[in-house]
C-alpha cells in the first residue's frame, strides 16, 4: 500500500471545467450558482430557507447575532468542538460556557447542558460531532420550555438525520461547513439553514453589509440603503458552483460513506483496546472516529505504515489559553472532554477510499492491538 490519505475531495474534471467557465465569464460573485446551491440545499435538507456564507464560522457568527446574543448573556457550547463554535459566541460579546460531552460519541447532551444553566443562559450551540446526531429532540423541547435559543453547528453533519429529519432543522438555525476535509468542499465556505423567515431576512442582510436590497432587487445600479451594521460574508460564485455540483451527487457519496463505516465497524468490532460509537444510519460519517489508549503510539504506528489520520479535537476549549485565562477556568473542568480529547483518532472516510484501503487500515490497527 503506497499511502492512505486522510481526506480526498469529490471534485470531478467536469466540475473544474464548469468552474473555469465561470471564472472566464467575469461574473465571479452574486451569480446564478449562489441561487442554485442555496436551492439545492433547501431541497436536500428540506429547510425553508438557506443562505450561503463564506465559512461555517461566519454562519455561526450571523446566527448568534440574529438570536440577539450580547454582553451579559451566557451561551452553552460543548467543550469538545472546534474553537469556531465558541468564538462565534464571543464575537457578539456574550460568554461561551463549556458543557461536558459523552465519552464515546463526543456529543454533549441534556444532562451536561443542565449543569451549566444559569439565569443568564440565553442560548445553546449543539455540535453533531463526526456526523453523529445529538439527542436533539429532548434538547429542543427543553429550549422551548426555558425560552433558550438553539443553534446547530452542523459543520460535520451534512447528510445526518435525527428521526428522518435533517439536522439543522431542529434549532433556530443550522450551520454547515464546506472546508476541504468536509463531505462537500468549496475551499472555504458554509451555509445557514432556517425555517424562520425573520431569521432568514436578518441573516441575509447581515451577510452583505446590512444593505437593504440585493443585486437583483436594485432598480438602479449602486442605489441602496444601509439599515443596520453588516459584514461581508458572501461566498464567491465559483465556490458555489463547486458546492452545487457536489451536492447534486451527494446521495451517492453518502451511501459510500455509510458502506465504508459498516466495513470499519465489522473489521474493528473485536479489536482489543479500541472503542467507537455503534453503527447508525443517521450518521453521515464525516470521519470514522475511534477511541484508544496510548494514542501517540497508535498514531506513530499508523503514520509509519503511511496511514494518515486526524484528531477532532486534541484539546477541550476550556483548556485553550484564551478561554482558560479569560474566564479563569478550573484546570480540568470537564472530565469526559479531557478523556475524549486524549483518546480520539479520526480515521479517513470518503467515497474514494477503497475496500483494500479500509482493510489495510483495520489490519494495521488489529496488528497493533495484538502486540
Ligand atoms: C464543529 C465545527 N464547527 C465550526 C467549524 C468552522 O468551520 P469553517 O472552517 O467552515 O469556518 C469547524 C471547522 O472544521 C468545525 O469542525
Amino acid at each position: 500500500m503506497k499511502k492512505v490519505e486522510f481526506s480526498k475531495q469529490n471534485i470531478l474534471p467536469l466540475d473544474i471545467k464548469e468552474v473555469s467557465k465561470i471564472i472566464k465569464s467575469g461574473w465571479l460573485t452574486h451569480g446564478k450558482y449562489t441561487d442554485l446551491f442555496e436551492k439545492e440545499l433547501r431541497k436536500y435538507t428540506k429547510a425553508k430557507y438557506s443562505i450561503l456564507v463564506s465559512s461555517c464560522t461566519a454562519g455561526l457568527h450571523l446566527s448568534c447575532l440574529a438570536m440577539g446574543f450580547k454582553k451579559g448573556d451566557e451561551i452553552i457550547v460543548p467543550d469538545m468542538t472546534h474553537t469556531a463554535t465558541a468564538h462565534a459566541v464571543e464575537y457578539t460579546g456574550a460568554k461561551a460556557v463549556f458543557a461536558d460531552v459523552d465519552p464515546i460519541t463526543g456529543n454533549t447532551n441534556l444532562n451536561y447542558i443542565k449543569r451549566k444553566i444559569t439565569n443568564k443562559t440565553k442560548g445553546i450551540i449543539l455540535v453533531h460531532m463526526s456526523g453523529i446526531p445529538c439527542q436533539i429532540e429532548e434538547i429542543t423541547k427543553f429550549c422551548k420550555v426555558k425560552r433558550i435559543k438553539l443553534i446547530e453547528d452542523c459543520a460535520h453533519a451534512l447528510g445526518s438525520t435525527y428521526k428522518r429529519k435533517h439536522v439543522g432543522n431542529y434549532g433556530q438555525t443550522g450551520c454547515f461547513s464546506f472546508y476541504p476535509t468536509k463531505q462537500i468542499a468549496t475551499g472555504e465556505g458554509g451555509a445557514v439553514i432556517t425555517n424562520d423567515k425573520q431569521i432568514f431576512l436578518k441573516i441575509k442582510r447581515l451577510k452583505a453589509f446590512g444593505i437593504d436590497k440585493d443585486l437583483k432587487e436594485r432598480k438602479k445600479a449602486g442605489v441602496y440603503d444601509v439599515k443596520s451594521l453588516g459584514y461581508n460574508y458572501r461566498m464567491t460564485d465559483f465556490q458555489a458552483a463547486l458546492g452545487f455540483f457536489q451536492l447534486k451527487r451527494y446521495k451517492k457519496n453518502l451511501i459510500k460513506r455509510k458502506k465504508i463505516a459498516k466495513k470499519f465497524n465489522k473489521l474493528l468490532l473485536k479489536t482489543k483496546n479500541i472503542k467507537f460509537p455503534k453503527y447508525s444510519n443517521d450518521n453521515s460519517y464525516f470521519i470514522f472516529p475511534i477511541l484508544c489508549k496510548n494514542r501517540d503510539n497508535v498514531l506513530k504506528f499508523l503514520k509509519k505504515n503511511k496511514i494518515f489520520t486526524s484528531i477532532h479535537y486534541a484539546t477541550p476549549l476550556s483548556k485553550m489559553s484564551f478561554y482558560k485565562k479569560k474566564y479563569k477556568l478550573k484546570l480540568n473542568l470537564n472530565k469526559n472532554s479531557l478523556i475524549y480529547a486524549k483518546s480520539n483518532i479520526s480515521l479517513p472516510n470518503y467515497p474514494k477510499l477503497s475496500n483494500l484501503e479500509v482493510e489495510y487500515i483495520c489490519s494495521k490497527i488489529n496488528q497493533l492491538s495484538k502486540k
